[in-house]
């Protein structure tokens, strides 16, 4: 008989885990963003990324690095040490562009909100032309992490974790999405439509989330599909319970305005499916992440099954 997988052990405790990793995103992020900036521009970048967010795109990053890492063969100390900086940047760099596409997403030519992470949003805060700034400020920040000019971090890896940054943020992701997403208010999209609007605006940097961290943690070619088809579920999930939280959640909670997407007349899966088939699609996305994970090989994914579980149970 085979034993339990280890990705399917309930015994794991998130709680640790995930505080010490965060300890080392925030403290990275508040060291890194913005020190420099002119004019005022640094306030609002670090207004945009400090203090505050779930940070679960930093935390897959991390999570995925150390699940393949774990499988590979033993590299020497200083290349794993040069990995573990690569990884950190990765997840410092993803939690940027994050946080750019929540300052522009939110501006009046998008989603017009004015509450994020519980707080005003930052072109109600500084105005729209240094929201505009903040944005694109934070997204060149991004690159620039990845590619430091005096490390040991080889430079095929840099360029691997830009090539897929780019990818995930630009029109084959989430700028493409939030296209897609702005054509579609009032259409009546198919659920092949949907998924691809949603699949693009959100999960595609939480899929990439996953790849950077397994570039760090050189995953082999069977460990980087599994976990590529896992990102693809649990990024798609990640969105149907955004969806989700909409409607069922108050503003409060959420730290955002609750209610937009119907005020807004914005397909989601909710208009589309109706409330108890969205959380079944959640579900059953989940239940394909979880079997991505299995399918990996990888000798413990604990926290990346975690990761999913969180997604789909959350309440904020
Ligand atoms: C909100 O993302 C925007 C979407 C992509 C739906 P999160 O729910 O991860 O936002 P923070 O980072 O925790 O604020
Ligand atoms: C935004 O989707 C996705 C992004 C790329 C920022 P939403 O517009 O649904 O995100 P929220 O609900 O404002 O966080
Ligand atoms: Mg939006
Ligand atoms: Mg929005
Ligand atoms: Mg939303």
């Amino acid at each position: 008989m085979s034993a339990v997988p280890m990705h399917l052990n309930s015994a794991f405790d998130t709680g640790p885990w995930s505080r010490n990793h965060l300890a080392r995103v925030e403290q990275a992020l508040s060291q890194w963003v913005g020190v420099d900036a002119p004019a005022g521009l640094g306030d609002a970048m670090r207004y945009a990324v400090l203090d505050g967010g779930k940070r679960l795109r930093p935390l897959l990053v991390l999570a995925a690095h150390e699940a393949a890492r774990s499988a590979a063969e033993n590299a020497d100390a200083a290349a794993q040490r040069a990995m573990d900086d690569a990884a950190l940047r990765a997840a410092c760099a993803v939690e940027l562009i994050h946080a750019y596409s929540l300052v522009h997403d939110d501006m009046p030519c998008m989603d017009n909100d004015v509450l994020r992470r519980g707080k005003p949003t930052v072109h109600v805060q500084f105005g729209e032309a240094a929201a505009l700034l903040a944005g694109d400020a934070l997204q060149a920040f991004a690159f620039e992490l990845l590619t430091p000019g005096d490390s040991d971090i080889p430079a095929a890896a840099q360029a691997a974790l830009c090539r897929l940054l780019a990818r995930a943020a630009g029109s084959a992701g989430m700028a493409g999405g939030q296209a897609i997403d702005l054509a579609s208010v009032g259409v009546a999209l198919t659920e092949d439509q949907l998924r691809r609007m949603h699949l693009l605006k959100t999960g595609a940097l939480l899929q990439g989330s996953v790849l950077m961290g397994a570039v760090c943690g050189q995953a082999s070619p069977t460990a980087y599909q599994a976990l590529s088809d896992y990102g693809a579920a649990m990024g798609l999930a990640f969105q149907v319970v955004d969806d989700i939280l909409d409607v069922v959640a108050d503003s409060a909670t959420l730290g955002k305005t609750a209610g937009k997407d119907a005020a807004a007349d914005k397909p989601t899966y909710v208009s589309l499916l109706g409330l108890q088939q969205a959380q079944a699609y959640a579900q059953d996305l989940l239940t394909q992440a979880h079997a991505a994970l299995a399918r990996s090989g990888l000798p413990d994914a604990r926290p990346l099954a975690a990761l999913a579980d969180m997604v789909v149970q959350r309440s904020y």
